[in-house]
């Protein structure tokens, strides 16, 4: 199966998880990555409100690909922007497998891993597992344990 591990990360905890589950399932990864960097309230008013932004150039084609692995932190309980910008650009996702990744501080991860379930449900791909780190898992290594049993479904 030949995954694609699309990655948003802006302090480096989800991008560790992601580039762990990268090397182990032989997937490819791609950056999501804003044009702009914001004022951090201005990150989590975008999330709340659930606002797209430009991002730069990244894989949103998943024509080569079996499915996808979309990995992103929680921000204010939501998705990045980049992030919702990115799953409006995703082309050729009918019919493909995808997975999510999410980490947090702590809070709950609920509505931003709905949304993206629901984006991608909508486009006609299938759901297959979700993965939730806490920050403190990263910073500990916990985190490798938790990813190496996500890793197995793929
Ligand atoms: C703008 C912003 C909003 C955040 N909002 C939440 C939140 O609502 N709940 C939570 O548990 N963590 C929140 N966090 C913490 C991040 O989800 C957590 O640190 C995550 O691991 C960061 O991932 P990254 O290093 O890949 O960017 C927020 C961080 C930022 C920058």
């Amino acid at each position: 199966m030949k995954m694609l591990v699309a990655c948003y990360s802006y302090t480096g905890n989800t991008l560790k998880a992601a580039e762990a589950l990268q090397r182990l399932i032989g997937a490819d990864l791609t950056r999501i990555e804003a044009l702009k960097d914001r004022w951090y309230l201005f990150k989590a008013y975008y999330a709340i409100k659930e606002k797209k932004v430009p991002i730069k150039p990244c894989i949103t084609d998943l024509k080569d690909y079996d499915g996808i692995i979309i990995c992103c932190p929680v921000w204010a309980g939501k998705t990045p922007s980049a992030v919702n910008e990115y799953l409006s650009k995703l082309e050729n996702v009918r019919g493909k497998k995808f997975a999510i990744l999410i980490t947090s501080g702590g809070g709950k991860q609920q509505k931003a891993s709905v949304r993206i379930k629901e984006q991608l449900e909508k486009c006609g791909a299938r759901y297959i597992d979700m993965l939730r780190i806490l920050e403190k898992d990263i910073n500990n290594d916990e985190y490798l344990k938790k990813v190496e049993s996500f890793a197995k479904k793929f």
